[in-house]
């Protein structure tokens, strides 16, 4: 992970060009945990090359699988799996790993992993995750820091309703439910796109699984699954993040490979801003930003299809320079202001209380020395700094590209100034 590098803006250009869209990381996380249940190799195609699915496949390689990539593609081969057990080091390393509990579970009847502590973002607790799996016969022993998860009678399907409608839960139930005995049913699922990719895929792979993307799932437990290949969907946060860089300088940019319709929680968001945006077939879409933008009406995170808590910070970063005042109310996770006081460093008037965050929009930003906490927050500087009169320098680039593929190459290929260099 490369902890050492900072990116220097020279902000105030304008950006004008075309991004192709990189493979979507939060799809592709749950797939290559997919991969554990399949008797025999899977290919994912566009799969994004990131910090944190290298860590996936290393820890693929710990349960005993093969993990190879050429290119986009990454071909996992799951025929043996040895272990259960996943290290301490690459739980704590990425927080996201817990999704590997519901395969590994489904897979080997057993699954032993450290417990996922607080994160960047929020204490991110896995309790909905337990429950389900509990109510589905696995027996969970908590100790030491450790969980400790068998399945003394093989999981069997259950009727699960969550209060919340969790991403990662619902995605660790149909990863344990897949090879399950009986029908499992879970009602206020999460309906994420990336919910539906994970579903399409293991049904592709002989799962039986209908109502993805609705608020209940149902899941008739099968045999085995076989080997297969999947495409990776785009990813919309990306999508949305350089949709924001290129509205703050008042650009206009052509992104290609992407899925209009995963962006309709904050599409229109940004059309009332003022910013126009054409999606055009053939997955582009098209945007032009050449005024000032005005702040939108307050805008509250939500799970999908609402606006998504994965691109309140570049948008907050975006608003900073909007005319008016603009409210943001989060309310999926309870730490998501952090990038805050880094952008009032650039100049911006931002006030933050409790899940609330109101921006006084300012006519120009200025650079300064910022430092990312956060993979999204750390994303809303890159913004800013793009948007910002002189040089910005960002540390703390190894939470940025957890998430961004390039992020640097990708901005300069539309005219950013910007590059990463190494602390020396
Ligand atoms: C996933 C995404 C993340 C995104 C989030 C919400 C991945 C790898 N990460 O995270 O980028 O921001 O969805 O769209 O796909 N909660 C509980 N108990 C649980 C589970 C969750 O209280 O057992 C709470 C969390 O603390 C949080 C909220 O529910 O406040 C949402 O969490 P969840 O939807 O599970 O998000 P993740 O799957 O962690």
């Amino acid at each position: 992970m490369d902890n050492q590098a900072r990116l220097i803006i020279n902000g105030g250009k304008r950006l004008e060009g075309e991004i192709c869209v990189q493979g979507s990381k939060n799809s592709a996380l749950p797939l290559l945990s997919a991969s554990v249940l399949v008797h025999g190799e899977s290919t994912f195609h566009n799969c994004p090359k990131l910090s944190d699915i290298d860590a996936s496949c290393r820890i693929l390689a710990c349960l005993g699988c093969k993990c190879k990539r050429s290119g986009d593609t990454v071909t996992v081969d799951a025929g043996q799996i040895s272990e259960y057990e996943i290290p301490d080091c690459l739980m704590r390393r990425m927080r996201g790993s817990v999704i590997f509990l519901g395969s590994v579970l489904g897979r080997t009847g057993r699954c032993r992993l450290s417990f996922p502590g607080g994160c960047e973002i929020g204490s991110r607790p896995i309790d909905l995750h337990l429950s389900a799996l509990r109510q589905m016969g696995a027996v969970i022993t908590e100790e030491h820091g450790y969980l400790d998860c068998e399945t003394p009678a093989g999981l069997h399907g259950a009727k699960i309703t969550l209060s919340f409608s969790s991403v990662g839960a619902t995605e660790n139930i149909l990863l344990a439910a897949v090879l399950a005995n009986g029908v499992t049913e879970i009602h206020n699922a999460a309906r994420e796109p990336e919910i539906v990719d994970l579903a399409d895929c293991l049904n592709k792979f002989g799962a039986k699984i209908s109502g993805a993307g609705e608020s209940t799932i149902y899941i008739e437990g099968v045999q085995r699954l076989e080997p297969n290949e999947h495409t990776v969907i785009p990813d919309r946060i990306v999508a949305g993040t350089y949709m924001c860089a290129a509205a703050i300088t008042r650009g206009e940019l052509i992104l290609t490979h992407c899925e209009p319709s995963h962006m309709n929680g904050f599409i229109p968001v940004l059309e009332q801003m003022g910013v126009r945006v054409y999606p055009y077939g053939g997955g582009k879409i098209y945007l032009n930003s050449r005024k000032r933008l005005a702040a939108p009406s307050t805008v509250r995170t939500m799970p999908y299809p609402g606006f998504p808590t994965d691109v309140q910070a570049p948008f907050t970063a975006l608003c900073s320079t909007a005319e008016g005042t603009s409210v943001f109310v989060e309310t999926i996770f309870e730490n998501r202001f952090r990038h805050v006081s880094e952008l009032v460093r650039l100049g911006a008037s931002v006030k933050v209380e409790g899940n609330v965050c109101v921006i006084e929009g300012v006519k120009k930003l200025s650079g300064a020395k910022l430092c990312a906490s956060e993979l999204r927050g750390g994303a809303a500087l890159v913004v800013a700094g793009l948007a910002a009169e002189g040089v910005t320098e960002i540390t703390g680039v190894n939470y940025i590209e957890r998430g961004y593929e390039t992020i640097e190459n990708e901005l300069r290929s539309i005219g950013a100034d910007i590059k990463k260099v190494q602390l020396v």
